[in-house]
């Protein structure tokens, strides 16, 4: 079985590389930035006998996409599993962004994840279980106090899965995970009240773990999940559940 983990050199996509490499998946690992901490998550796999290595690309360009869709292409001939993590959260009050703010958002976290599904299509239809996996947030339920065009990206995605279940199916699954707050590099400006406070919103009484969000991916990607399709899997601690 063969997965895609976008933005897995760091964070929530490094635990999900992890937890599909245990579970038996051959791993392709994408990054833009962070390659070569994405080559220590590819060793890592390989060292436990799986495939596993790095794709490069910016997925907030056309070109990025192209390249990791021809990488993808060049080296496998079918995919089981697409995981779309790679996002940015940018933050600003409303009034303060601009139109290239908007665009620049959108770009990485709603455009990439749907130029990339599309592309991926042909791959996923090899597969005898294909699956999409996209990665919202809690602020595409709640909105956000401070990224309207953030929390309106996610909501995105919502609304571009629940489509694609649809569409894709039968032979291709997609479902959404909505973190809530997880300690990774997006959490890392907290000040320590700032961090207390959000812990004191979460009936579950702690911050995620990155694991926390890989072992419902890796759920979703698992073949108690075939059944599985247009739904939201919300990782939060029991801020939220609808
Ligand atoms: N942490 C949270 O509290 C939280 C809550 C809700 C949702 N999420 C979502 O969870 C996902 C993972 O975030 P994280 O918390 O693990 O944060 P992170 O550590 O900052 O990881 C973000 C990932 O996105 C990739 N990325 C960013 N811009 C990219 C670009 N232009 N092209 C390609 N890849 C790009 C990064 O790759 P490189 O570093 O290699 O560039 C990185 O691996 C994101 O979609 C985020 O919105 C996080």
């Amino acid at each position: 079985m063969r997965a895609l983990v976008t933005g897995g050199g760091q964070g929530i996509g490094a635990a999900t590389v992890r937890r599909l490499a245990a579970d038996g998946f051959d791993v392709a690992v994408h990054a833009n930035r962070h390659l070569a901490e994405a080559e220590t998550e590819a060793a890592g796999a390989r060292s436990s006998g799986r495939d596993a290595f790095v794709l490069p690309g910016d997925l907030a360009t056309p070109a990025g996409v192209r390249d990791v869709v021809d990488a993808i292409t060049k080296k496998w001939d079918s995919l089981d599993v697409l995981v779309h993590n790679a996002g940015v959260y940018e933050r600003g009050p409303f009034l303060a962004i601009t139109d290239d703010d908007l665009l620049d958002c959108f770009r990485i976290n709603l455009f990439a994840p749907f130029s990339l599904t599309r592309e991926l299509v042909p791959l996923l239809r090899r597969s005898s279980s294909g699956r999409v996996v996209f990665v919202s947030s809690l602020l595409a339920f709640t909105g956000a106090t401070a990224g309207a065009h953030y929390a309106a990206a996610k909501a995105g995605l919502l609304g571009l899965s629940r489509s694609l279940a649809k569409e894709l199916a039968p032979g291709i699954t997609v479902n959404v995970v909505a973190p809530g707050p997880v300690d990774t590099a997006i959490l890392a400006g907290d000040t320590p009240a700032r961090r207390a406070e959000r812990q004191r919103w979460i009936p579950l009484g702690r911050i995620g773990e990155p694991s926390d969000v890989a072992n419902a991916i890796a759920f979703l990607a698992s073949p108690g999940a075939a059944f599985l399709t247009g739904t939201t899997v919300h990782v939060n601690g029991g801020q939220r559940s609808d």
